[in-house]
């Protein structure tokens, strides 16, 4: 791991593990990386990166899944859905990640992380080679229609504010690593476009 640059008036002193990166993803059998899945809320990201998970795993991957919803109840209890906390939220998860990579895991993330800068500041902490971007397209209407968690009626009635789609906006990424339809295709073909992309770039082998 690289050194990293602490806040200038404290003395910290970065500590170097002798269990590298390397070594664990030796022991591990695979390479680790972040799967950075970005869209609406209700497009399938988390959806998708369980069933992800699971098809790594029964390969006898080391992997895990960080979601939105359950991060915002810890790690990120403290923050809003304002434009800056969206900020705050898709650093820490960034920086978390980082950590998970380091650990020689494959962690899948599901957060909407609507700001192309944000996605781009996590790209650029991790590497191109560790972050793959993959957008889960899936219409507007649709993702109301299907309004699994009753947010986007509270929204429309304005009883949720600053809600991504709505009275927040959402960035298509401009060149993402993948497209998946998840308002078209199915969860099965889904995955399948994401294991063949984890096989293309190595993460696994075939
Ligand atoms: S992000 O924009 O900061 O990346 P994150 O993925 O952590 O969002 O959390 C999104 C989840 O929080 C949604 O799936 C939804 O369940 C819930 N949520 C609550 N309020 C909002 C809101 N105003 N906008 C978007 N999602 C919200």
């Amino acid at each position: 791991m690289n050194k990293q640059s602490a806040p200038s008036d404290v003395e910290v002193v970065w500590h170097h593990a002798t269990v590298t990166r390397q070594r664990r993803e030796q022991l591990n059998g695979h390479k680790a990386a972040v799967v950075w899945f970005t869209g609406l809320s209700g497009a399938g990201k988390s959806t998708l990166a369980h069933a992800v998970e699971e098809e790594l795993h029964r390969a006898g991957c080391r992997t895990f899944v960080l979601d939105g919803d359950n991060v915002r109840h810890g790690l990120c209890s403290d923050l809003t859905f304002s434009i800056e906390d969206r900020h705050e939220n898709i650093r820490r998860v960034g920086e978390m990640a980082k950590l998970f990579v380091e650990a020689g895991v494959i962690a899948l993330t599901a957060f909407i992380s609507p700001l192309r800068a944000d996605r781009e500041r996590v790209r650029r902490l991790l590497g191109d080679a560790d972050f793959i971007e993959i957008y889960a397209q899936c219409p507007l209407a649709v993702c109301e229609s299907r309004d699994v968690k009753g947010m986007y009626q509270k929204a429309r009635a304005g009883v949720i504010k600053e809600f991504t789609g709505i009275s927040s906006p959402y960035e298509e990424p401009v060149q993402p690593d993948l497209v998946v339809k998840t308002g078209e295709e199915t969860l099965d073909e889904s995955v399948k476009k994401v294991m063949a992309l984890l096989r293309q770039r190595a993460v696994i082998t075939a």
